[in-house]
Formats: structure tokens, sequence, C-alpha cells
């Protein structure tokens, strides 16, 4: 199933609360602005607020927390999280030798174990959306990425054990999997697959069941096109509706399919 998103798509005023994660990363830079100009209430969990645009800092509907995620305890993170609609994780190790092979290797699926196990603890009245930044080289269970083929899942399987990051997306995607589920009543989540990451505007992209590039011959999504994915993920019914659960590769439609 492909679903197809324009720049037409229409924006709902809405007075959501979103927690954001990596608000001050480069994909995550984009989902907070986007979230900003569609009205949405964001706190942003940051290490440092100096990370974020200047002009963003006044915008009365954000709320910055500076503070080091994995380090919160359950009490302060719980307060974070409590009346909010969706919680957006955009987390991803430093590229650098520290942030690629230092500590924290479990980086997302620490903050993702922790984040849904705070939802829970809260019981909410209605289920909280998680939606997760991923990646293409995190595999849907039980081979459903057809397209993978044995080398390049042998590749992959190696690549996990020399780079932590890659591991780290994996066991996030497999905590919600497992873990959450899919009919948990108190956390909903869609793990977001985009491919290579560009910058750029909106433009048009697609949403794909499952993989439709090889590691070997990526395609692209432009970063500005995952966080207006997940925006529509938090703010269109439909979308949320069509997803929830699932993986979805999010590429450019200008990518060549391979
Ligand atoms: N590169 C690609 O082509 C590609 C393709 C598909 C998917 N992805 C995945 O997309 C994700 C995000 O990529 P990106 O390039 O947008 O990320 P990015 O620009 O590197 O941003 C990473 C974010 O994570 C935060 N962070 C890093 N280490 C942290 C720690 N120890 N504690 C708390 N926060 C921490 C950073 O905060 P600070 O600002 O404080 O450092 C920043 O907000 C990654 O998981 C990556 O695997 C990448």
């Amino acid at each position: 199933m492909v679903h197809r998103h324009t720049l037409e798509d229409v924006d709902m005023p809405t007075q959501q609360t979103v927690l954001l994660v990596g608000g001050t990363g480069r994909t995550g830079g984009r989902v907070l602005r986007q979230l900003l100009s569609r009205g949405i209430r964001v706190r942003a969990i940051v290490r440092s607020g100096r990370g974020l645009p200047p002009d963003i800092a006044d915008n009365p509907c954000l709320m910055v927390v500076e503070a080091t995620l994995l380090s919160l305890s359950e009490e302060e993170l719980q307060r974070h999280v409590r009346g909010c609609d969706a919680v957006i994780s955009c987390l991803g190790h430093v590229l650098s030798l520290k942030g690629i092979f230092g500590s924290p290797h479990d980086l997302v699926a620490r903050a993702t174990s922790r984040l849904c196990r705070g939802v829970e603890a809260l019981q909410p009245p209605a289920p909280v959306k998680f939606i997760l930044m991923s990646s293409v080289s995190v595999n849907r269970p039980g081979r459903l990425d057809a397209r993978r083929g044995a080398f390049e899942r042998a590749f992959l399987w190696v690549l996990r054990g020399l780079l932590p990051p890659a591991k780290d997306n994996q066991r996030a995607a497999d905590f919600l999997l497992a873990k959450v589920g899919p009919n948990n009543a108190f956390v909903q989540w869609v793990v977001v697959r985009p491919d290579s990451l560009l910058p750029g505007e909106v433009s048009e992209y697609a949403s794909h069941e499952g993989l439709v590039n090889s590691l070997f011959a990526p395609g692209s999504t432009n970063m500005a096109n995952v966080a207006h994915f997940m925006c529509e993920l938090v703010t269109n019914p439909e979308t949320w509706a069509a997803w929830k659960g699932k993986l979805p590769v999010v590429v450019n439609a200008s990518s060549k399919l391979a």
C-alpha cells in the first residue's frame, strides 16, 4: 500500500502537545519548526538550549527543558510526559568517533524504553502516540521486508556487530514491536524509516509498507519530508490509523526506486 502526501495536505489547527527529544538535531530541528508552525505546543528536552535556533526560542508554544534525557529520574520523566498527546524521538548518535563508539551505545533504545514506560506508568485515558525516527537499515520482523536479500541481511548483521548506532536503532524498534506491542492501551507507535537523509524543503514524498530500495542502491528522503510525515502522524487521524504499529519507509517521490 502506498500513501502519497503532498504540500496540499490540510493542516488543522490543534492544541495538541508533543514531547520532542532530539530537537537540536538535523531532523529534530525541522520537526520542531513544523510542529510550531502548525500551532502545536512542544516540550523539548535538550542537552543544551544553545542547539536550538534563536528565532524560535521565544515562541510561546515552546517549552524547553535542559536536561540529560537518560539521567532524568522516572518521576522527572513522567512529569514531562504527563499531558502529552504524542512523543517524538529524533535522537541519533553524533557522527564522531566518540558519538559512534562512546557511551551511551543504547541511546535510542534506552530513551524509547524509558519514555514508553513513563507513559504506561501514567495510564493516560487515551493512548499516547510514540513516533520514532529510525532508518531503512532497521528490519521489520518475520522477513517482511522481502526486498532485503540474504547478502544484505548478512551485511547488516555484521554492521550491527561493528557499529553501536546500527544495533541501537534495531533494538529500539524491536522494543516497540515486542515489548510495547500492537495493542497497548497506553502507547501506540510508528517507526519511521527514511532512506539517506537530504536537506531541502518539503516536497512530494511517499510512505511505503516495506523497503523500496537496497542499502547498496539507496534512495533519498528530505529531512523536511520526514518532519512533515511525523507532523501528519500527530495531526491527521487518517495518517495515524494507516500507520500505527507499522514501520513505514518514507522516500522522496523524486527518488529513483530500485
Ligand atoms: N544520516 C542518514 O542518512 C540517516 C538516514 C536514515 C536514518 N537516520 C537516523 O536518523 C536519526 C537522526 O539523524 P539526524 O542526522 O537528524 O541526527 P543528528 O542531527 O545527529 O541529531 C541527533 C540528536 O540526538 C541528540 N543526542 C545525541 N546524543 C545524545 C545523548 N547522549 N543524550 C541526549 N541527546 C543526544 C543530539 O543532541 P545534541 O544537539 O545535544 O548533540 C541531537 O538532538 C539517527 O538515529 C540516524 O540513525 C540517519
